[in-house]
């Protein structure tokens, strides 16, 4: 058994009558890619700061390493955060922000630039390390943070959506990043929009909306709350309500609606031959299809049937 060493327990928090996170609940083993997956305002970031020591007024306990996260300063040392907003010196250069970050922990000045220089090669910015940042694209700024992140050594980094307005490569080169570190035995939890960023990258899956986990587990795992079903996409001309409104109509067993929007529908089926007489209900009821698609059971099912909504929305 893997060594547990984050214990989120209850966690709760409110803006004045907003509840960002409410009894957010979690673990996180030694090693473990943990992919936090949830749609906008469901409090991802509430919860990376809180982590993180930046935000506070919230109830609950988080055990770290066996402690009181917030009890001990020193403990927060030991956690790395890539924040959603970039934190770095544009006027300095990739090495200069590294040196300056690094120097707020205590690390002599010969480690400290020697382990400069290994992250600028791990994150792919050797070759840039000299330039001022806000010559940077956006990717290889985002894989600066990670550096930067990274420079104590950190037993769990924490990132708020680390692939969000990049490019496909830097993305892919971002969540190779995760997954080594995972390797190396540093624990990862990163937040993101993204199904197939955490079905690609992450040991471990939680879904969370309106501040609470809904599901966690591995994507094998997960899969299975939606049961041996066939998922059928149905899309066309139609709108949110007359889709459900005609769907309702058909009714009976066996069938389950995932979700429904304008122009497009997620249903799940316990036995595929009640397809075809769905179709045939669909058209006899005047809504369009302009496209069916029939698939395996996925993660974004099982997103759609935990909260009810698509991350599209
Ligand atoms: N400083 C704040 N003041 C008031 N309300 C806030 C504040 N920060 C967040 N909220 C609210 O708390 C809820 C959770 O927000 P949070 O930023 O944690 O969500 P998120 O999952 O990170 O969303 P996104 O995917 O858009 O980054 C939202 O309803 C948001 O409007
Ligand atoms: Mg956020």
């Amino acid at each position: 058994m893997q060594q547990t060493i984050l214990e989120i327990k209850n966690l709760s928090k409110n803006y004045g009558e907003t509840v960002a996170l409410a009894n957010f609940s979690l673990d996180l083993a030694r090693g473990e890619v943990l992919g936090l997956l949830g749609p906008n305002g469901a409090g991802k970031t509430t919860l990376i700061s809180i982590l993180s020591g930046t935000l506070r007024g919230f109830t609950g306990s988080v055990r770290f390493l066996g402690q009181d996260l917030f009890a001990d300063r020193r403990l927060k040392n030991r956690i790395g955060v890539v924040p959603q907003e970039m934190a770095f010196y544009e006027d300095l250069s990739a090495m200069e922000n590294l040196l300056f970050w690094g120097g707020l922990y205590d690390i002599a000045g010969k480690e400290l630039r020697r382990r400069a220089q290994e992250l600028l090669e791990r994150v792919e910015l050797s070759a840039r390390a000299r330039e001022p940042v806000k010559k940077f694209s956006g990717g290889m700024k985002r894989r600066l943070n990670i550096a930067i992140g990274l420079i104590h050594r950190p037993e769990l980094l924490l990132l708020d959506e680390p692939t969000v307005g990049i490019d496909v490569q830097a993305k892919v080169s971002i969540l190779d990043i995760i997954r080594g570190l995972g390797g190396q035995g540093t624990s990862v939890v990163f937040t993101t929009h993204q199904l197939a960023e955490v079905e690609q990258s992450c040991s471990r899956i939680a879904i969370m909306d309106q501040g609470a986990v809904l599901a966690a587990g591995t994507l094998a795992e997960l899969i299975r709350i939606v049961g041996e079903k066939e998922i059928v996409e149905v899309s066309g001309p139609f709108s949110a309500d007359a889709f459900s409104e005609g769907i309702r109509r058909l009714g009976g067993d066996g069938m389950e609606i995932l979700s429904v929007g304008d122009n497009l529908a997620m249903l799940a089926f316990a036995d595929s031959q009640r397809i075809p007489a769905m179709l045939q209900h669909l058209f006899q009821n005047r809504l369009a299809v302009a496209d069916l698609k029939i698939k395996s059971p996925n993660l974004e099912a099982v997103f759609l049937k935990m909260t009810g909504r698509s991350l599209r929305d």
